[in-house]
Formats: C-alpha cells, sequence, structure tokens
C-alpha cells in the first residue's frame, strides 16, 4: 500500500488538514488534486496554528515534496503571498513545491465576475461563495478560454490568450491593460518557474518505485459539481475519482480512502442541509467548535450527523475508513442525534435525494443516544474514552459499516487516537 487519498465527506472542513498532516508524517508527497484557494486547510501543531489555502497539508514536513496536479484552480497572485507567508514562518517551499503546467490560472477578472454575480440583485440563486473566482475559473477552462500556468512562460500567447479570454466574458481589455496584467504574471511567474513539473510522469513514477503518496482532497462530496447539492456546491469535482483525472493517475493506484468526517455536520455558504440546528445546541456546537470559515470567517452553520448523507458519500468515494474529527465538541450534550433516515412528502428513504427541493422539504428521522461530560481532548488511548463516546462511535460505524480508524479528540496533532 503506498497511496492514500483524504477526502472530505461531507459539506467541507472536516478537518481533512489535520488528519493529512497527521499522516504526512510517514510520507513522501501530499497532492492536492481538485480546488483552489477556497480551501482553508488548518493544521496545529505544539499549539502553532497554520492556514493552508492552497499549499498541500504536507508543507510542515522538511522532507515531504507537495504537488498541485492539473485539476487545481492555482491563483498566482494569491499562492504568492500564501508562500511569503509561510517562508516568513521558516518554512521553506523550494525544491518540494510543485504545479502541474495544464493546471488553470485563476486571474483577477475571475474574482470580478463571482463576486459580481454573487452581488447581483437579480440573481435568484445565490451560492454564497468564497468569492475566489473558482466558479468562474472552472466554467472557463471548460469553455477552453481559461489560461493554463504554462501559458505564463510564453508572452505573445498569453496575450493572445487574455485577449481571446475577454472577447469570449463580451468584456472588453485595452492593449495597455493587457500588458499591465502580463507584466504582473510575468513578475510572479519568474519565481514559480522552479515549481513547474510534470505531475503524472512524475507521481506515476514514485508510485511504482513504491512511495507513499497522500492525495488531499479539499471541499466536501456533498460540495461536489455532480453529486453535492447542485447548485449549492463548488464547481470541481471534490470526490475520489477526481484524484485520477486531477493527477493523471490511474484508479489502480489509489490504494487506501479515508474519508474525513467530523462527528457533527457543518456548512458554510447557502445550500440545503437537512440536519441544521436553528436552535441553542446548534450555537454551543459553533462555539465549542469554533465553526467560523478558516478563508472567509464566515460563521458555519451546524447540525446533527447525517447518516444518510454520509453513507452517500461513503459509497461514492468507495472510503474504505473514517477518520471522525471534533469529537471533543459534543462533550457536555446531554444528548445527541444521529439521523437515520429522512421522510420525504410522508415517504421514508435511506437515500440521499439529487435535487434540493425534496432535500430542503426533508424531515430527518433521529435515533438518540446519551452524551458524556467528561473532558476527552487529553485522551491518547480509545479504550480511554468515555463509554458514552466509544457508544457514539461505535453507533456510527454501524449505520455506515464502515470501521472508525482515526478519531480527533482536538485541533493540535497529537490529539488523535488511532486504532488498531
Ligand atoms: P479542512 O478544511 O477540512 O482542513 O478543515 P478546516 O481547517 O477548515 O476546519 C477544521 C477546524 O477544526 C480547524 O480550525 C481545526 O484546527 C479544527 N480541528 C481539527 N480537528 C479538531 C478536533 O478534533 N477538535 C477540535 N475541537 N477542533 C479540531
Ligand atoms: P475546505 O477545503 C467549506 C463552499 C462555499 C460555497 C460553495 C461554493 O476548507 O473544506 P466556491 O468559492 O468554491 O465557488 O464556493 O462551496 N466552499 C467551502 N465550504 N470548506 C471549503 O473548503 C469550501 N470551499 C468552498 O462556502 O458554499
Ligand atoms: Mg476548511
Amino acid at each position: 500500500m503506498s497511496s492514500t487519498a483524504v477526502l472530505g465527506c461531507m459539506f467541507g472542513d472536516e478537518a481533512k488538514a489535520k488528519i493529512v498532516d497527521v499522516l504526512a508524517n510517514n510520507s513522501d508527497f501530499v497532492v492536492r488534486f481538485q480546488g483552489g484557494s477556497n480551501a482553508g486547510h488548518t493544521i496545529v501543531s505544539n499549539g502553532k496554528k497554520i492556514v493552508l489555502h492552497s499549499v498541500p497539508s504536507g508543507i510542515l514536513y522538511d522532507k515531504t515534496v507537495c504537488i498541485l496536479g492539473s485539476g487545481v484552480v492555482v491563483d498566482p497572485f494569491a499562492l504568492n503571498e500564501e508562500i511569503t507567508q509561510l517562508e516568513k514562518q521558516g518554512i521553506n517551499v523550494s525544491n518540494r513545491f510543485f504545479i502541474d503546467p495544464r493546471a488553470h490560472i485563476v486571474l483577477p477578472i475571475h474574482q470580478e465576475l463571482d463576486s459580481k454575480s454573487e452581488n447581483d440583485k437579480r440573481n435568484r440563486t445565490k451560492i454564497g461563495t468564497t468569492k475566489k473566482g473558482i466558479g468562474p475559473t472552472y466554467a472557463d477552462k471548460s469553455a477552453r478560454f481559461g489560461i493554463r500556468f504554462s501559458d505564463l512562460y510564453n508572452i505573445d500567447y498569453l496575450k493572445e490568450r487574455l485577449t481571446n479570454l475577454y472577447f469570449s466574458h463580451h468584456l472588453e481589455i485595452s492593449k495597455e491593460e493587457i500588458d499591465k496584467l502580463v507584466e504582473s504574471l510575468s513578475e510572479i511567474s519568474k519565481k514559480f518557474e522552479p515549481f513547474k513539473m510534470q505531475v503524472p510522469y512524475f507521481i506515476n513514477e514514485q508510485y511504482e518505485k513504491g512511495a507513499d503518496i497522500i492525495f488531499e482532497g479539499a471541499q466536501g462530496t456533498l460540495l461536489d459539481i455532480d453529486y453535492g447539492t447542485f447548485p449549492f456546491v463548488t464547481s470541481s469535482h471534490t470526490v475520489s475519482g477526481s484524484i485520477t483525472i486531477g493527477c493523471g493517475i490511474s484508479p489502480k493506484k489509489i490504494d487506501r480512502i479515508v474519508g474525513v468526517f467530523k462527528s457533527y455536520f457543518s456548512r458554510v455558504g447557502e445550500g440545503p442541509f437537512p440536519t441544521e440546528l436553528f436552535d441553542e445546541i446548534g450555537n454551543t456546537i459553533r462555539e465549542q467548535g469554533h465553526e467560523f470559515g478558516s478563508t472567509t470567517g464566515r460563521p458555519r452553520r451546524c447540525g446533527w450527523f447525517d447518516a444518510i448523507a454520509a453513507k452517500y458519500s461513503a459509497m461514492i468515494n468507495g472510503v474504505d475508513e473514517i477518520a471522525l474529527t471534533l469529537l471533543d465538541v459534543l462533550s457536555g450534550l446531554k444528548t445527541i442525534k444521529i439521523c437515520t433516515a429522512y421522510i420525504i412528502d410522508g415517504k421514508r428513504t435511506l437515500e440521499f435525494p439529487y435535487d434540493t427541493n425534496s432535500l430542503n422539504n426533508c424531515v430527518p428521522e433521529y435515533i438518540e443516544l446519551p452524551g458524556w461530560n467528561e473532558d476527552i481532548t487529553k485522551i491518547k488511548k480509545y479504550d480511554d474514552l468515555p463509554k458514552n463516546a466509544k457508544n457514539y462511535i461505535e453507533s456510527i460505524e454501524e449505520l455506515m459499516d464502515k470501521k472508525v480508524s482515526i478519531v480527533s479528540v482536538g485541533p493540535d496533532r497529537n490529539q488523535t487516537i488511532f486504532r488498531s
């Protein structure tokens, strides 16, 4: 076994970065394959917190090489700033950070289009995006007007492509403005030149040699462009199938799939959320879990664990094992609920619906389990967890028919319980 996928299986922010960071201790490579700087990935090591947006979560280990595959969209300005901040903290990326030249570039125009559509009063379905330009960049990629990382190294071609891109959006841009944009891109692209890597050749060769590779997901299954709660989704595929497309490796080379699930559900932005809590318990979870977006600072909506949505995610991704995170946040609740069925228009179903209307109308059916009061943040062994916490974990295992192999009881690396 030499490759492991670590994937968010809810609406994002499942603590993927923490799990990647913990597993990357023994890894040679951490590869991102989709998304962009819409991601906010938090790592806490010895009380020190680092939030990553585009750089993979292996960067804290000197020997781990971090890679962005072709499926990622790269905002060169934001990435440059992120790298500068990392360097200021003594984290060096040279010779250990690479980007596939095929990766598409997020330009200022993409962010403008993203914000414009989100702020436009005529828009009846605001997504609540991160306004990082992700949707417009993937749209331009599909429409074949997008700019790739490799295009930054051919100035004449870049100018031609940029002119074309503005034309495709029916926008005027002067020659002077194009020159200015190209100049600012050129400055960064000089710095980024050593990052260029033919990721498919490299990663396949490393896999064959037996290297330890982690594929790091961003966002979560329920935000997938097809399998999520469309249109309240991100614009990339967030599921395991996306790994193969997003870095040029066969599905046969994904050996282990770890699904990251929070011990409850959270969502930032608009869209259906069947188990959302609007009461004091929801507020308590938000406060105890510090549930405020890592990228935008927005308060996250919180709700009970939804086993229907979770099973759907596990099925689509082919999850082998579960990393259950933020269990400590539930400490102190008298009882804890898990959704085990949906009632939609009077009919009971165990299937996650494909349409927003059904999801908005569904009434969750719950089981209720006893909570625990103990502080669990210092517990290192599974057996030392309170009886009711173990009962909660084992109920999730039973409902999902999957093993919980990792339990996270706090943000720090060392607040992690591995089960044999
Ligand atoms: P990601 O996008 O999936 O990597 O997750 P985020 O970093 O956006 O959000 C997860 C948040 O939970 C971060 O603030 C983490 O530091 C924090 N966190 C991770 N694991 C735990 C845990 O087990 N308990 C608590 N209380 N916080 C955690
Ligand atoms: P990580 O990797 C949580 C959400 C946004 C919005 C929708 C579309 O940290 O889990 P976008 O900017 O992608 O067009 O926004 O997706 N979203 C996330 N929610 N975690 C994320 O990333 C997210 N990235 C995007 O809030 O609802
Ligand atoms: Mg996040």
